[in-house]
């Protein structure tokens, strides 16, 4: 069986497709038939009982992924739905499609991402309250897919910010690449993402491939575009030369590369890890400033802490 989130679960929909519950080690029970309304009695439910994952059968995969596509961009375009519930529709559902990519990451798959992120760019770009709700939003934990949902979401926009909206070539496809510039790393052990502590020469040196790995991956399955080879490749290069693969400095690295570093930093401090504690918005920016920003671009900087005061 294939597990799943609760994103479907706001509001009255109706279920895609057989949905269970899991009890025990190995059994599953129905929760929902397909067709049947994911009841306020259903969803309360699962409440009480703290559940937060549900599973499908996985030939029934693309059916649900492909609903829940089509239920995120109807919640995006429906004016009686506020910025906020706006915001949380399009946070899970992006959530929860790269927890699916990073498992799994097939080309039907990453496209689906593709899609799903495609009208929470649409709602960055035209809704600055919801965007503050997603920057709100931003959950933490050690998974690799929440922390690509957060630099997914800062990244739009900071890009927004920095560049205008109207001045981005190709606004989806950008967006896109800020959720999976990390996806190189359903290739790393999961024993050295999630190490208690410093890593060895040997597990710095594997994890270091995931930026080549995520460009290979995106290659292999025929999606790559100009945006996702920049933000895979060069996410990790700095701007004294110092970052890797490649080593390059200031203006070799991609402006779009460059954005998605500050994010990335961003992120991971201020997300709980396992050999640091997490610290404050206002604490992270600091530590930036006096320490990290010899290696990143000071306007892209900039512009990132007026993303906090707007
Ligand atoms: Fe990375």
């Amino acid at each position: 069986m294939l597990a799943v989130g609760l994103s479907l679960l706001q509001g009255e929909r109706k279920a895609p497709c057989d949905m269970y519950r899991k009890v025990g080690d190995e059994d599953y029970i129905l929760f929902a038939q397909k067709g049947l309304p994911l009841s306020v009695d259903l969803c309360a439910n699962l409440a009480e009982h703290a559940v937060k994952t549900l599973y499908i059968a996985p030939e029934e995969s693309e059916d649900y992924y492909s609903y829940l596509r089509s239920f995120t961009e109807q919640v995006v375009k429906d004016p009686h739905i506020d910025s906020e519930h706006k915001a949380k529709a399009v946070y899970s559902s992006c959530r929860e499609i790269l927890h699916h990519v990073f498992d799994d990451p097939r080309a039907s798959f990453i496209n689906m991402a593709i899609d799903m992120i495609a009208p929470t760019m649409d709602l960055i770009v035209t809704d600055d309250l919801a965007t503050r709700c997603l920057i709100k939003l931003t959950d933490y934990d050690q998974s690799t897919y929440t922390h690509s949902t957060n630099v997914g979401i800062f990244g739009i926009a900071l890009a927004r910010h920095y560049f205008g909206a109207d001045a981005i070539k190709d606004l989806h496809s950008l967006g896109a690449g800020f959720f999976l510039h990390d996806l190189g790393k359903c290739r790393t052990p999961i024993e050295i993402i999630t190490k208690p502590g410093p890593l060895t020469p040997e597990e710095r040196t594997i994890i270091n491939k995931h930026p080549e790995d995520g460009y290979n991956i995106l290659l292999e399955n025929g999606v790559m575009t100009e945006e996702f080879k920049y933000l895979t490749l060069q996410h990790h290069e700095r701007d004294d030369g110092g970052g890797y693969p490649y080593g390059l400095k200031g203006k070799d690295i991609h402006p779009y590369a460059r954005i998605c570093r500050v994010v990335d930093i961003y992120e991971a401090l201020t997300a709980e890890r396992p050999y640091h504690r997490r610290i404050s918005t206002f604490e992270t920016l600091k530590l930036m400033k006096e320490k990290l920003v010899v290696d990143m671009e000071q306007g892209v900087f900039e512009h990132f802490v007026k993303l906090f005061l707007s």
